[in-house]
């Protein structure tokens, strides 16, 4: 991911500038936070000095939401580096609630969120982490005696908008993978109506995070989505569209098993199961852990994390894709992904394929794959 030319940065004003010093981020760490960002969200350069501005001027209140996930994602974000999404949200955005770093504890930090919710009710944002356990009347994850989903109803239902942040909350993830014996279910299902932007990853990228909220920061609304509810600018394109090994891909040349002399030479990895065909992610481009590698650059196939349902239909993990002829690279998820549904049912069988759509995408899933 390119930064944006520094001349772009020079109108940012001085006293904002000073102010981020003043909370020990160099002018040059700010600076460059600010460029990422509209890399990230695919802006002009001319957006720098807005996004500084935003950054400066507003405050939200924020409650981050843990129901049935392995805290990748809260790590992911709070281990991030730059300025930093960390700091972004803990210093500067008005965090009410957030468990794994508050300071608060048992009902004290019961009553912050409960607070929150009365005081700032529709100016809020939400970020939640796991699904929403909705078996034997939502036992399976309960917060101070009320279950998850009276939480998710209660706190993203009075939201402005909710964030679902990485697989299990977008999609319902490795929980509601089958037999999904707690009943597992994602944020936009456990809260019908409610404002949802799904941010789904194993774990979610925090660049792309902290861009969305920088997004909302700066503009008041969440950026445009797919028919996934995800943002465009991170899952517009697929991870085969942009990846490094493409040229081998075209070529024919393939990595056979892992350790092989195509393996070492960083061929293609289509034959090893790689999922990047059918995979919309921008993980080349933006990498993870500080922009230092991504799966494939690692030597690792693409495993589809960000797709609905991909424990069941991704899998198995290993097996390589049928080929699915017709794709250009300008192919986006809206215009494909009926498609993709039918050739990945025929590989995976349909049943995995049909419980990956979530409910109003189910009824036109079904059809496709009855048609085929
Ligand atoms: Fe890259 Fe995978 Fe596509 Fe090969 S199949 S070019 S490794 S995304
Ligand atoms: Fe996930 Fe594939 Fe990216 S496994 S992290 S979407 S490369």
């Amino acid at each position: 991911m390119k930064d944006h030319h520094p001349s772009d940065q020079a109108s940012v004003p001085e006293r904002i500038l000073e102010s981020w010093e003043a909370k020990g981020v160099s002018r040059r760490d700010f600076l460059k936070f600010c460029s990422a960002m509209t890399a990230t969200l695919a802006l002009p350069a001319t957006f720098v000095p807005r996004i500084a501005q935003a950054l400066e001027d507003t405050r939200i209140p924020v409650i981050w939401l843990e129901f049935q996930a392995c805290t990748g994602d809260t790590e992911a974000l709070l281990r991030g580096n730059q300025p930093t999404a960390a700091e972004l949200i803990l210093d500067h955005l008005s965090v009410e609630y957030i468990e794994t770093v508050m300071a608060a504890a048992g009902h004290q930090a019961e009553e912050a969120k409960n607070r929150a919710v009365e005081k700032y009710k529709g100016q809020y944002l939400v970020l939640v982490d796991g699904s929403v356990p909705t078996g034997e009347g939502g036992a399976y994850c309960t917060i101070a005696g009320e279950s998850a989903l009276e939480v998710a109803r209660k706190v993203c239902g009075n939201a402005a908008a909710t964030i679902a942040v990485g697989s299990c909350a977008s999609f319902g993830g490795v929980p509601a993978a089958a037999p999904n014996p707690t009943g597992a279910v994602s944020i936009a299902e456990a809260v019908p109506g409610a404002t949802v932007l799904n941010m789904p990853g194993c774990p979610v990228n925090a660049q792309n995070l902290t861009a969305v909220i920088v997004h909302f920061l700066t503009f008041g609304r969440l950026p445009a989505t797919d028919r996934l509810g995800r943002p465009l600018f991170a899952y517009g394109k697929r991870i085969h569209d942009n990846c490094e090994r493409r040229s081998h891909f075209d070529a024919g040349q393939y990595a056979e098993g892992f350790g092989d002399e195509g393996h070492r030479k960083g061929y293609c990895l289509y034959k090893l199961g790689c999922k990047g065909p059918e995979t919309f992610h921008n993980c080349p481009s933006v990498r993870y852990n500080e922009g230092q590698s991504w799966p494939v650059m690692a030597g690792h196939g693409c495993i589809g994390c960000s797709e609905p349902g991909f424990w069941d239909t991704m899998s198995p993990f290993y097996r390589r894709l049928p080929n699915v002829p017709g794709f250009g690279v300008e192919a986006t998820a809206d215009k494909i992904g009926l498609g993709l549904a039918a050739a990945t049912a025929l590989a995976f069988g349909a049943h995995g394929v049909a419980s990956a759509f979530r409910k109003g995408d189910k009824v036109e899933a079904d059809k496709v794959i009855k048609e085929d």
